[in-house]
């Protein structure tokens, strides 16, 4: 039994379709129990903050998200006493605002992106004397992921080698966090960010307007640590969306964009580093396929896994396709 629904942060790491030769394995964060991998921070920081005095339980925590980080801090909030105010651009999906609205915490909506978001997060904490949780800049972001995102790969991998590490960048928690404590296991592991293909700021410095929620805030955070990323690559909406349907009706995967833009990315990477003459499984949750399958006896005898030199790739899915129902993804 947990002793709180924080203890229940965590998410299981799922074998997903790939290319001929090669693995993908995607973290399902929409398993955590705000429905996002931004549980993980949210605990952290409030956490990070409590020990280091600046909050105590009944106090006020203001933060400007564009919705999941909303909610993990509204999950926490909730579970451990805070009042919590979040400002979210209005454009942000309704049930994200709903979900906040249904933890209890005050929601502000303003016109514009996460910039005005942030700056009006700003005039509140001082006007309330609230506590500024600040996603982009907090330390404790990152170290959530390290501490935790990454711990749980390294061992859901059970032993085997990580050949490349996919994730989207918003804040750039995820990506910094996670890869870093995961190139300590895995030092020849490649790194690939994916950013939106109509707002890349981190391939081209120049922000534009796009329709992802949660993934490209428009500017490059402090938190994006670049001397662990390899390469950036882009996904188009309607491309990242396609993928999304694909994972619902295919795999019974239901996931949101960001986790459209991650899976496009990771089977790109996956073919450029398959080796198709290896006999890599295929997702099968079947014990008679199991059995069929053509399993190397010797390497069975040795105690090693037969698949263990496929290439593989690990990828984050951010959240549950739950809260993009009314954006139209599924239709
Ligand atoms: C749906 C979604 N995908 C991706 C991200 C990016 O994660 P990070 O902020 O850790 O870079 C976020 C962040 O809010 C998100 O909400």
């Amino acid at each position: 039994m947990k002793d709180s629904i924080l203890d229940a942060i965590g998410s299981p790491l799922v074998r997903v379709p790939a290319p001929e030769g090669a693995t993908i394995a995607a973290k399902l964060e929409g398993f955590n129990p705000g429905g996002s991998a931004k549980d993980r921070p949210a605990r952290e920081m409030v956490l990070a903050a409590e020990r280091e005095g600046l909050v105590q339980p009944g106090d006020r925590l203001v933060e400007a998200t564009s919705g999941n980080t909303g909610i993990g801090l509204a999950v926490v909030a909730a579970a451990r006493g805070y009042d919590l105010t979040i400002v979210m651009p209005q454009s942000m999906s309704e049930e994200r605002k709903q979900l906040l609205r249904a933890y209890g915490a005050d929601l502000e909506l303003v016109d514009g992106d996460m910039t005005t978001a942030n700056q009006r997060a700003d005039e509140l904490a001082e006007a309330v004397g609230g506590f500024r949780v600040s996603q982009f800049e907090n330390p404790a972001n990152p170290r959530a992921h390290y501490r935790t995102t990454a711990e749980e790969i390294i061992e859901q991998v059970e032993g085997r080698e990580i050949d490349a590490f996919v994730a989207g960048v918003g804040t750039g928690g995820t990506i910094t966090g996670t890869a870093t404590r995961l190139l300590e296991e895995f030092p020849d592991m490649e790194v690939v960010a994916v950013e939106p293909a109509a707002n890349a700021v981190l391939s081209t410095g120049e922000s534009g307007s796009d329709d992802y929620q949660g993934m490209g805030p428009g500017f490059v955070s402090d938190l994006v640590d670049r001397d662990v990323i390899d390469r950036v690559e882009t996904v188009a909406l309607a491309d990242a969306e396609a993928a999304v349907r694909e994972l619902a009706r295919e795999q019974g995967i239901l996931v949101g964009q960001s986790s459209g833009a991650a899976y496009v990315t990771a089977w790109r990477v996956a073919e450029r580093i398959a080796e198709p003459e290896l006999n890599c499984p295929e997702v099968s949750f079947d014990a008679e396929d199991l059995a069929d399958a053509d399993v190397d006896e010797d390497a069975l005898a040795d105690g090693g896994d037969p698949y263990d030199d496929c290439p593989l790739v690990v990828t984050v899915f951010p959240d549950s396709g739950e809260r993009y129902l009314s954006a139209g993804v599924f239709d």
